[in-house]
């Protein structure tokens, strides 16, 4: 699956992405290029209306994957496993000593995708969805808290 690099503005369709992974407005446009000078933006489909979309920015050690999202009818065919492989195997061959992805302890299911491609659960940051505009309700829970899941390389 050919995951690249997207180097243009976002358009209609990266935010429609974006904020069904991250419905923060303000968050997504403070770790998203341009506002983030080093933030990076990956992508599988059409430049302009990928399938798959994933920002990284850089961390203290190596980077964090600030979002991930494949457009509903396309899930469930490994593009979120192929653009983490990506990120993962770029950050190796930067010298990175990690890769990081925080989400919702009520996202079961990217908990358990995550931790199938490597991660593990590296801490808790209490109460971080609770200062988000809306409440998010996953699975019948109010997301509250975000774990903070690794892979170290
Ligand atoms: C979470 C999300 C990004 C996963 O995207 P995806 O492209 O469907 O991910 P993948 O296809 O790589 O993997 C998803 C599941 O499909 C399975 N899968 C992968 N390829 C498959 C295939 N060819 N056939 C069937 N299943 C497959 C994976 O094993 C995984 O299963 P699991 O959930 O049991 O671990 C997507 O569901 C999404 O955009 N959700 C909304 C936004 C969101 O929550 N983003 C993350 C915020 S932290």
């Amino acid at each position: 699956m050919d995951v690249t690099a997207y180097h243009g503005e976002l358009t209609r369709a990266h935010w429609d992405l974006l904020l069904e992974a991250d419905p923060h407005f303000d968050a997504v446009l403070a770790y998203t290029p341009p506002q983030h000078g080093e933030a990076e933006v990956f992508i599988i489909g059409e430049a302009k209306t990928p399938y798959a979309i994933c920002v990284i920015v850089p961390i203290k050690g190596g980077f964090a994957i600030k979002n991930i999202s494949t457009s509903v009818m396309m899930r469930r065919h490994g593009m979120a496993s192929a653009l983490i492989h990506h990120v993962v195997e770029l950050a190796r061959e930067r010298g990175a000593e990690c890769v990081e992805i925080g989400t919702s302890t009520t996202s079961h299911d990217q908990i358990r995708l995550y931790e199938k491609l490597g991660f593990k659960q590296d801490g808790i940051l209490r109460d971080y969805f609770l200062s988000y505009p809306e409440p998010i309700i996953e699975n019948g829970l109010l997301a509250r808290d975000m774990v903070m899941l690794r892979l170290n390389l």
